[in-house]
């Protein structure tokens, strides 16, 4: 991948970008906190400090610090899953990292006396902010800005994100954080407490790593060049594990090789010929990214009752309703790979049992096929290796507007076939991907140790990408919140996305045999938000030096 003058930039500089873009922090304990800067000098002060800071600051969390742990983390998960197959025994026992990220509102480069050249070349949906866009991403209702929590008005400059393996930890890293005097004199902490992000330890080992709802999070996520590498580099070099394209760098971090949109009519797949990026606007954006920041709370008894009633009423098991709305089951085992499941290659049986949860073959649940069942909830070699189009065409296994249908149709058509017939759609819908580092808050539904019906709980959704109006924005008002995406659905309007659309009901077809589909209750809710800039460790230190 190398680069000439006249080629776009492609090898991304890991250690100039920060490590929850690429990488991710994947930690059980995450500390958000909402800051204000003080003025512009002592906010400026204090970016010179956490940008530089040995032992807490953005320097020692770059993405090339955090991808060497994280593959460290795996390897090592591999071989005590091997030795202890109990799985009590984990790799956070032996190694352990900590973690810092500052992400900067449009709001909060104004507080610090950016120029107003920079300011003006900023992309509009992020100068606007989340609560502007209120109508693009249609959030009304409950939803409705004017019902946000604090500190969501608007005012929020930065977002600090601390991770670490243990509460102890966690405590720890945001203390000394906090103890510096540029901290003290450059921010005000805009809540008395910090946003906990925890993974799911208080519903028992089961859960971790599932959300609110219980299905597995994390699970898909994009592939990129010079990061991931081919699975099989002689037959796919465009591909990391089966299923997942390698995408270009530059779709998440601004200035570098995005992906085109138009097809290569020679390649089966997304076009993998490097387009120039726009141009890093201002300059100094470039090794940064835009992050969306979504606090979505989630109101877990009202969507079981509603699985629960789904289900009696069709004489459907539970987990097949559950699977059909979100595309997976609460294993992680996708609804479209049926041909390791039972009853394999037509629509799953009306009765069927999460396949991925099974503990192994028994006699009343056989293994289908040469692959042990349990897998297809675990291997990544697996549980990524589907598509729609091929097929499932009208949506009679994995309905149209299922939750991870909509937001990533793979292969659908999605485009009007271009005037020269080429269906150009794979390669379009790469363009609108995104990277999420979303993680739960709140104590979990009836856990262990209480959880009551209305207390706090969601998920805090944040993605990374490179355009918030292309990748975000467009997925949530183009697909997820458009009854009638995609367009070339057979036998009606496929539906809102069950889980994630922006209104309080909506349609949602969860056969492409039912007359008219079925209204359905969302029971998640915005309760605030913010679009953030997070800038690469050079840029942080010349604003910290007075500089852009
Ligand atoms: C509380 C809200 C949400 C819940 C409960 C939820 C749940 C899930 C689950 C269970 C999966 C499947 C596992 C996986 O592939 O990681 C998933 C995938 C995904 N979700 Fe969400 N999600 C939520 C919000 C969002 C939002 C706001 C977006 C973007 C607009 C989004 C975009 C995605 C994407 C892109 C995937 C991966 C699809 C794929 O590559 O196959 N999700 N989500």
């Amino acid at each position: 991948m190398a680069t000439t003058s006249t080629s776009p930039k492609t090898d991304l500089v890991l250690s100039n970008i920060q490590g929850n873009i690429i990488g991710g922090f994947n930690k059980d304990f995450q500390d958000f906190v909402y800051l204000k800067f003080r003025s512009d000098a002592a906010g400026r002060a204090w970016l010179a400090k956490i940008a530089d800071d040995d032992e807490v600051g953005i320097a020692s969390s770059t993405a090339d610090q955090v991808l060497k742990f994280n593959a460290q983390f795996k390897a090592l998960a591999v071989e005590l899953k091997d030795r202890f197959p109990s799985g009590k025994v984990k790799p956070e026992n032996f190694i352990q990292a900590e973690w810092t990220s500052l992400s900067i509102s449009f709001a909060g480069l104004k507080a610090l006396g950016v120029q107003q050249g920079s300011l003006d070349a900023m992309p509009a949906e992020f100068a606007a902010g989340m609560k502007s866009r209120a109508t693009v991403l249609n959030d009304q209702g409950d939803s409705d800005p004017l019902k946000w929590e604090a500190p969501f008005d608007g005012d929020v400059h930065a977002l600090l994100l601390v991770a670490a393996d243990d509460e102890a930890k966690l405590g720890a890293r945001l203390a000394n954080i906090r103890a510096s005097n540029e901290y003290k004199a450059g921010v005000q902490e805009l809540l008395p407490a910090p946003l906990a992000g925890r993974v799911r330890h208080d519903a028992g080992d089961a859960q971790i790593g599932h959300e609110h709802f219980g299905f597995k999070d994390g699970v898909s996520q994009p592939a990129i060049r010079g990061i991931d590498q081919p699975f099989d580099p002689i037959a796919n070099p465009n591909q990391a594990q089966p299923g997942r394209d390698l995408l270009w760098g530059g779709l998440f971090v601004v200035g570098y090789a995005t992906q085109d949109p138009t097809s290569d009519p020679l390649v089966d797949g997304p076009n993998p010929t490097p387009k120039n990026p726009i141009p890093a606007q201002p300059s100094w954006t470039a090794d940064g990214s835009y992050l969306v920041f979504r606090k979505l709370a989630q109101n877990v008894a009202g969507f079981d009752a509603q699985v629960s009633a789904i289900a009696a009423e069709r004489k459907w098991s539970e987990d097949l309703v559950g699977a059909k709305m979100v595309g997976r089951f609460k294993s992680g085992c996708p609804l479209e790979t049926r041909k390791f499941q039972p009853g394999a290659g037509g629509p799953p049986l009306a009765n069927i049992k999460d396949p991925g949860a099974w503990p192994a073959p028994t006699s009343a649940h056989p293994n289908p096929g040469p692959t042990p069942i349990t897998l297809l909830a675990d291997s990544d070699n697996l549980n990524l290796n589907f598509e729609f189009n091929d097929l499932d065409p009208v949506g009679a296994i994995c309905p149209m507007s299922s939750h991870i249908r909509k937001v990533y149709p793979r292969d659908e058509v999605v485009l009007d076939a271009s005037p020269e017939g080429i269906d150009n759609s794979e390669s379009d819908t790469q363009t609108h991907r995104i990277l999420r580092r979303g993680i739960p808050y709140g104590g979990s539904f009836n856990s262990a140790k209480g959880g009551g019906k209305d207390d706090p709980r969601g998920l805090i959704f944040q993605c990374y990408q490179s355009s918030i109006k292309f990748q975000f924005e467009f997925v949530q008002q183009s697909w997820v919140n458009e009854p009638n995406f995609p367009p070339h659905a057979v036998g009606g309007v496929p539906g809102e996305d069950p889980i994630i659309a922006q209104s309080d009901t909506g349609p949602f077809q969860f056969s492409p045999d039912d007359p008219t589909p079925t209204i359905v209750t969302h029971f998640v809710t915005t309760k605030g938000g913010e679009y953030f800039f997070t800038p690469s460790l050079s840029t942080l230190k010349e604003l910290g030096a007075g500089q852009h």
